[in-house]
């Protein structure tokens, strides 16, 4: 590991403290010392802020969130601030021990980027199978109205807001922002044609920004410490700290806040590295629906534009390692098994596509591909990919087609081996087990 400094805690700073997620603890460390900053600045000047330290967007995409913002008509009333906290996709989860360490951080976000787009009603959808994160965040609301941070006049400025917290009903495709908007409606939560974007007709047809939670946890200390400081850390284009989640085969799974200057090494080398008697095998760097990448990508760095660059994406940092002893077939049929059940049917290509490619799949992982399989395969993720109606179908191809691309012989050994017998599923799951000689690589 080279000595310059790789773990930046900000978001997590306070995540072992006693009682973090309580009003009073969060306040003795500095909690809500950036909301009163704010209110005593006018909403452009925070909005200008938080835009000129160029944050991105945490969920997914890296759009900048003051240019998000601005989009928003200004003289438009009411709007709305919805807060996407469905955070489902395979790997991540970054969003969800934040609700539940420090609640109050999103709290004060979501006060502050309000006042900044001039929003009187914020939402937070949360995944409604996170009933603690859930329960943590409505006592944290319901604290800081006591504290008088939330309602009317909030610390006398003159500024109203209420928050509500909302649970959704469990769907992955409800994290999509404009699902979700349709499933805060209490409709189907089914992706919305676009235009009309959010910013113009959102929730009840009404101008509204969505954000990522970790992207509105994010704005607190960028008002404390301001926008240099922000600027000062990442790399040119992907400024700024953010969560990273390694799970899987290290020895220390779990979050890591760094700079977006980080590399996969630095890491990997903090979680302790691959499990003893193992090696790397493959990795994801933003959830499974960002592809596989390879030992090759090591000293890649984990920002927005190094990951473009190796046919990957960095999506929501979600790192899923796994040793030489797993199944790339068996773990590309989960990932696609589990978007084939998510996938909200709305349009064919990935209703249909993604149940083709789990009947393949399947067929590789029984050792009973038959001849042709392997192109068909890559042939139906090819009509999936591009037609569908949101990226949640492209997501599910990406895993395949870059699976074979590092691991062909792999799929190819399916045609008569069981990915069972090439790699019995025990040694994978089964801790600090012998490698296994000469697995395929
Ligand atoms: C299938 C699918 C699932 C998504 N799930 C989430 C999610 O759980 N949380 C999230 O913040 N964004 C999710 N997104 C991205 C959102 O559509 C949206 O880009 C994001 O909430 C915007 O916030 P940000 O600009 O702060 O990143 C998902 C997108 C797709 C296509
Ligand atoms: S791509 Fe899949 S999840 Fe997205 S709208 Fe079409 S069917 Fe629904």
């Amino acid at each position: 590991m080279s000595d310059k400094q790789v773990l930046v805690p900000v978001l997590t700073a306070n995540w072992g403290q006693d009682q973090s997620w309580k009003l009073a603890q969060y306040e003795r460390t500095g909690g809500y010392r950036a909301l009163k900053t704010a209110l005593k600045r006018t909403p452009e000047d925070v909005l200008t802020e938080v835009k000129d330290s160029q944050l991105r967007g945490r969920g997914g995409a890296g759009f900048p969130t003051g240019t998000k913002w601005s989009f928003v008509p200004k003289d438009l009333n009411p709007k709305y601030l919805v807060v996407n906290g469905d955070e489902s996709e395979p790997g991540t989860c970054k969003d969800m021990p934040l609700l539940m360490a420090s609640p109050h951080t999103l709290v004060e976000g979501v006060i502050i980027s309000s006042y900044a787009i001039g929003v009187a009603k914020a939402f937070s959808y949360i995944r409604g199978e996170a009933l603690h994160p859930i329960r943590r965040v409505r006592a944290a609301v319901e604290e800081a109205y006591q504290a008088g941070y939330l309602g009317k006049n909030i610390l006398g400025s003159g500024y109203d807001l209420d928050i509500v917290v909302h649970a959704g009903a469990g769907a992955y495709i409800c994290g999509e922002e404009t699902a979700l908007l349709n499933s805060l409606e209490g409709r189907r939560g089914q992706p919305r044609l676009r235009p009309p974007f959010p910013a113009v007709a959102g929730l009840y047809a009404l101008p509204t920004v969505i954000n990522n939670v970790e992207s509105i946890a994010t704005v607190p200390a960028i008002i404390t410490r301001g926008k240099d400081w922000f600027l000062s850390l990442g790399t040119e284009k992907s400024k700024g700290v953010t969560i990273y989640s390694l799970s899987g085969h290290v020895k220390r799974p779990g979050q890591y806040e760094a700079p977006l200057s980080v590399t996969f090494r630095e890491l990997f080398d903090l979680a302790g590295g691959i499990r003893d008697g193992h090696h790397l095998k493959f990795f994801t760097a933003g959830g499974s629906s960002t592809g596989i990448l390879t030992e090759e990508a090591i000293d890649v760095t984990m920002d927005y534009e190094s990951l473009l660059k190796v046919g990957s994406q960095l999506g929501t940092k979600a790192m899923q390692i796994f040793d030489e002893t797993t199944s790339v077939v068996r773990t590309c049929l989960r990932w696609v098994e589990f978007y084939k059940h998510e996938s909200c049917g709305k349009c064919t290509p990935c209703r249909e596509g993604t149940w083709w490619l789990v009947q393949l799949l399947k067929r590789f992982e029984a050792g009973q591909a038959q001849e042709g399989d392997l192109e068909k395969l890559l042939s139906v993720a090819d009509e999936i990919n591009g037609v569908s109606f949101c990226p949640l179908a492209a997501g599910a191809v990406t895993c395949v087609t870059t699976a074979v691309k590092h691991f062909r012989s792999e799929f190819e050994a399916g045609y008569n081996t069981p990915a069972w017998e090439l790699l019995p599923y025990e040694r994978s799951t089964a801790w600090a087990t012998p490698a296994v000689e000469g697995a395929a690589k």
